[in-house]
């Protein structure tokens, strides 16, 4: 029987390198996407024999929650991957100028979302073999990391709220067999700034950072060398690294 993941927001981004990733593992794949007809790269998959799905997933929405997990029903799961969030545009998430739809949305994706659907699906957990429930983090959540520049109210304060969540999570379901993670994958770069043509101009939100990437002082990486990590510290994952924040280099993180 082949291994199967269920990976959040699988149409961009990490998620859909996850999703190759996987898919040329020959594993069974679960990919969500706000919009399955417009995921053209996912639909590019599988690779080799491997079956993908996709499936829509809004995580803002509780009856999408609620759809994803009837159509699951009865299925096992060896692994939930909560990839999908909204990271928002850093505008609306000054101080004096929130956008508080977006400080909602934010909230409903990265933070009561993932932990709805964690409970819904938790009986396909427990009849998978592997039972990891596992969440991609981020340094910009993190208190222990504070560091100055960065303001974005909705998107720190969801995945401070998640990493907090998740904290809990890993202590209630230890007795259930089920090993909860909490992955920080790294700054990737999700809008193609390694691979620009020359003259090409970097995208905004990186401005700030090339000089610290081009000095090598910042890792940014592919998003398929970060899916390829993430993998592996996935395979790694036991109860000793629960409720634990571990980043993409394997060390661990300040909550
Ligand atoms: N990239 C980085 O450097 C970095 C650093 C630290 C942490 N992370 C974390 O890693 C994960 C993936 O990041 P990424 O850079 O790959 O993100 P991304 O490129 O912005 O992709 C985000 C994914 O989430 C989906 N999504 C957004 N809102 C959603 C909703 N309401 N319901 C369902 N899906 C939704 C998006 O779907 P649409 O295409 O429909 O918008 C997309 O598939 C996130 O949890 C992020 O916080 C990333």
């Amino acid at each position: 029987m082949r291994n199967s993941v269920l990976i959040t927001g699988a149409n961009r981004g990490i998620g859909l390198a996850l999703a190759r990733h996987y898919a040329a593992l020959d594993w069974e794949v679960v990919a969500t996407a706000r919009q399955p007809d417009a995921a053209g790269e996912l639909q590019a998959l599988p690779a080799g024999s491997a079956r993908v799905e996709i499936v829509p997933l809004d995580l803002t929405s509780p009856a999408s929650r609620q759809a994803l997990a009837e159509w699951l029903a009865g299925r096992p799961l060896d692994i939930l991957l909560h990839n999908a969030a909204l990271l928002g545009d850093p505008a609306p998430q000054e101080f004096g100028r929130l956008d508080y739809s977006l400080f909602h949305d934010s909230l409903e994706t990265n933070l009561v979302g993932p932990i709805h659907l964690s409970e819904l699906l938790l009986d396909n957990l427990q009849q998978g073999r592997q039972r990891k429930l596992v969440f991609l983090g981020s340094a910009a959540g993190s208190h222990g990391l504070l560091g100055p520049g960065l303001k974005l109210y909705a998107y720190r304060a969801s995945k401070a709220a998640l990493h907090f969540a998740v904290h809990e999570l890993a202590g209630d379901l230890a007795s259930r067999g089920i090993t909860v993670g909490l992955l920080n994958p790294g700054l990737v770069d999700t809008q193609g700034v390694l691979d620009r043509a020359p003259g090409e101009p970097v995208p905004r939100a990186f401005q700030p950072l090339l000089p610290l990437i081009e000095s090598g002082e910042l890792e940014l990486l592919r998003p398929a060398e970060a899916a390829a990590r993430i993998a592996t510290l996935i395979a790694s994952l036991g109860p000793e690294q629960a409720g634990r924040f571990i980043n993409v280099d394997g060390s661990e993180l300040p909550w």
